[in-house]
């Protein structure tokens, strides 16, 4: 086994630490104390920037090489070859699935599209206003009180229950959350329908007796759902095992992860990217903007839809979401914004500032327009992320509860507060 010798200066002493799969064991430091009574020598590592937390079998990301894997395959095939179902039992259960497995799955699936009335009603209590990503986090924390057997986390079969409810119910949810926040009658799936035309057809559905989801804009929706499935540990994902590692049922840890996924800096990135575009409003006035984000240092304004902490060359899925672009546009007329969008992506590819900070388009830079030229409006494009997303969430979540290693999550500090003191009563504070 390959070891890592450590010369401790404050002592002299020496110790010989194990490497394996390029790591030592933030553990194995403990031993080192400069005086016996010493805690031992921790890692300080905030954001996570050089930690592995977990073992995983699910997705493989090569930053460097722009490199993205499902289970071993590569995302170009699954994005030209595989449906988001089959993808979804992919991450899930680690191989893809035969025939008779894929049958049962999807049958699967559609019998659990319908939500609980209750459910319902609890979401027209919603403002009429309300943003769709928040109705839809909620719903599904509140589903644990729906399902009160999902608290039998160490239950393969109740797991399996809770798998089939939320990757099926979740569109729903979705849909039903856009429906509110524009007055409509929520619209009970069709499970005729494939998983992404039953998608649109709960959103997009009006007085027809069947709707006819249009062939293309329902494969680009499933290759947009394929591209987001997982992501390894992103900060939803470690949301998702962080709250799931104190043993709380998946609907309430999907929620937090959920949560995670609605920042601009996350999922909310291609929201953000549009307003971007509109706030910029013309390619002529895209020079003056990419000036104001290299003149704010401090991060105020970023070129969203940029950069990656993983990636450091061009995200392999923007790559595969730029050429949906075209096919997406071919039926619904090109995005306006897609002018701004290819003039600041020529800009910033040549500009030393993204140069060599390896600041290159990721997964939200373009996922927006198409969701926009879709017909969606802008406050549905985090939802439309968690939707995939859910299957990896609940992926990482059972690798994590499974995993012999694994206990609650619970990271140490640098206490920098107040030293010990006494109380000062109130009359007596300066
Ligand atoms: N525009 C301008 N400057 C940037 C950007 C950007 N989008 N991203 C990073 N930088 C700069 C940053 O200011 C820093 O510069 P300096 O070294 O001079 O201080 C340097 O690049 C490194 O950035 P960082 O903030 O240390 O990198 P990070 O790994 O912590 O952040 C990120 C990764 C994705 C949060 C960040 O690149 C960002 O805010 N991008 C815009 C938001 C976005 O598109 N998010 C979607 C991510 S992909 C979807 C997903 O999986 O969530």
């Amino acid at each position: 086994m390959d070891t890592l010798t450590i010369v401790d200066n404050r002592t002299g002493k020496k110790y010989e630490v194990p490497v394996q799969d390029g790591t030592i064991r933030a553990m194995d430091l403990r031993q080192i104390k400069a005086e016996p009574g010493d805690f031992g020598l921790m890692t300080y590592d905030p954001a996570f920037m050089n930690t592995a937390n977990c073992r995983s079998a699910i997705t493989y990301i090569d930053g460097d090489k722009g490199i993205l894997q499902y289970r071993g395959y590569p995302i170009e095939q699954l994005a030209e070859d595989s449906d988001f179902l089959e993808t979804a039992y992919l991450i899930l259960f680690g191989e893809l699935p035969t025939g008779a497995q894929q049958h049962a799955w999807t049958q699967q699936i559609t019998r659990h599209t319908m939500l609980h009335e209750n459910i319902k009603k609890f979401m027209e209590g919603f403002q009429y206003d309300a943003h769709p990503m928040g109705i839809f986090l909620s719903t599904v924390g509140a589903m644990s009180t729906i399902y009160p057997d999902a608290k039998q986390i160490f239950d393969k079969e109740s797991r399996m229950r809770q798998t089939h409810r939320l990757i099926a119910k979740v569109p729903s949810i979705a849909a039903y959350a856009y429906r509110h926040s524009i007055g409509r009658p929520y619209i009970y799936p069709d499970n005729d329908l494939s998983f992404s035309g039953n998608f649109l057809n709960m959103l997009f559905k009006m007085t027809e007796l069947k709707y006819q989801p249009n062939p293309v804009l329902v494969r680009a929706l499933d290759v947009l759902f394929i591209l987001h499935a997982d992501h390894e540990q992103n900060c939803s994902t470690t949301a998702m095992r962080g709250i799931g590692s104190s043993q709380v049922d998946p609907y309430s840890a999907l929620a937090g992860a959920a949560a995670a996924l609605y920042g601009p800096l996350h999922g909310g990135a291609n929201e953000a990217v549009l307003r971007m575009l509109n706030e910029i409003g013309s390619v002529a006035r895209v020079p003056e903007f990419i000036k104001k984000v290299k003149a704010g240092g401090d991060g105020s304004t970023r070129l969203m839809g940029f950069g990656h902490r993983v990636y450091k060359s061009y995200d392999p899925r923007a790559k595969v979401i730029k050429k949906i672009a075209d096919l997406v546009f071919a039926v619904t007329g090109k995005n306006p914004l897609l002018e701004i969008a290819l003039e600041l992506e020529r800009i910033a590819l040549q500009d030393d500032y993204f140069v060599s900070r390896k600041l290159y388009p990721n997964v939200d830079f373009y996922s927006g327009l198409i969701y926009q030229a879709m017909g969606f409006p802008m406050a549905m494009f985090p939802v439309l992320f968690a939707i995939p997303r859910t299957a990896g969430w609940i992926a990482q979540w059972e690798e994590m509860l499974l995993d012999p290693e694994q206990k609650i999550a619970r990271p140490r500090q640098i206490y920098v507060g107040a030293q010990t003191r006494d109380y000062v009563r109130r009359e007596k504070r300066a």
